[in-house]
């Protein structure tokens, strides 16, 4: 989506402010498809694989767009990154401060802004080495004029990586066995998610003594339904210069084992992607 009303892309940044206040104590708890074991383990081979490419660089600067309560962030400080921490969210990146208190690191720095903002004022700054925008873009009204300023502040030879992104959903030309499995899963998927949201939404309720109220996701996910397009995103960087390092499609389930299985069968179509991108060096 190109050239967003600002009105809209106003209703976005207010819908997203409002979902993340409500979710920030609880955001851990209720993305088990983020925070399980599968995806977590997959994250840190990635990341790792990154700062293998990144290799011999030295005091590395790392930005992570929409950090959430980080997820990224934190394991960028383990890998021995300077991270640079941005969030719209206050409540969001409340819960990561607290995080870094316990544990005493003091290589982050929390910024309270909206992406878009923060690397507008930054412009062409070509200081990091790595740029990561982990399950943020299908949050952004425009995405990828978003992505074009972030590649802006990558210094030569640093690395973009975009990740946990929905993917338009795909056609299914699948035989009738595999399809009957594949919305197998999916059922499965919905009760786990179901009844662990109903425990923690329950506990929420009781401790705060309010009533619970549903979600809209519509607005504040604004690119969900329809999702992005990997090649797109390949195509604007290749125009830019960039190597891409690795695009992937995945399948990205609520219960670890599920993805886990999906990964060795091949059972439902992919529902997210991944993508890492280098700059080149001259
Ligand atoms: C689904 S969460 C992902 C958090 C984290 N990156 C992770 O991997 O768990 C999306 C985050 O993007 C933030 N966000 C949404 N729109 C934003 C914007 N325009 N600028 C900065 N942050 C934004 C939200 O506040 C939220 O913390």
């Amino acid at each position: 989506m190109k050239n967003v009303p600002s009105v809209l892309a106003e209703q976005v940044h207010q819908a997203n402010l409002e979902i993340h206040r409500r979710e920030a104590e609880i955001y851990d708890w209720v993305h088990p498809e983020i925070f399980g074991n599968y995806e977590q383990t997959r994250l840190q081979h990635e990341l790792q694989y990154i700062t293998r490419v990144l290799a011999g660089r030295s005091e590395l600067r790392a930005l992570d767009l929409g950090c959430g309560t980080g997820n990224i962030s934190l394991k960028l400080l383990d890998l021995g990154y300077e991270v640079t921490a941005v969030d719209l969210s206050a409540e969001m990146l409340a819960v990561l401060d607290r995080k870094l208190a316990q544990r005493g690191n003091l290589k982050c720095c929390l910024v309270n802004r909206n992406v878009e903002d923060v690397l507008l004022e930054r412009g062409v700054s070509n200081d990091q080495d790595l740029i990561v925008f982990s399950s943020v873009l299908h949050h952004l009204p425009d995405y990828f004029s978003t992505v074009e300023l972030a590649y802006q502040q990558l210094a030569r030879g640093g690395v973009l990586y975009i990740c946990h992104e929905p993917l338009p959903k795909q056609l299914e030309h699948r035989s009738w066995g595999k399809r009957v499995i594949s919305h197998l899963l999916e059922w499965i998927d919905l009760v786990y998610i179901y009844g662990v949201k109903g425990l923690v939404y329950t506990r929420q309720a009781l401790m705060h003594r309010q009533r619970f109220r549903r979600m809209d996701y519509s607005l504040s996910d604004i690119h969900l339904e329809q999702g992005i397009e990997p090649h797109e995103l390949e195509k604007l960087l290749l125009e830019h210069g960039a190597e891409i390092l690795f695009v992937k499609k995945t399948h990205t389930h609520y219960l670890s084992i599920l993805s886990d299985l999906d990964e060795r069968w091949r059972l439902s179509p992919a529902s997210s992607f991944r993508l890492a991108a280098r700059k080149p060096l001259e």
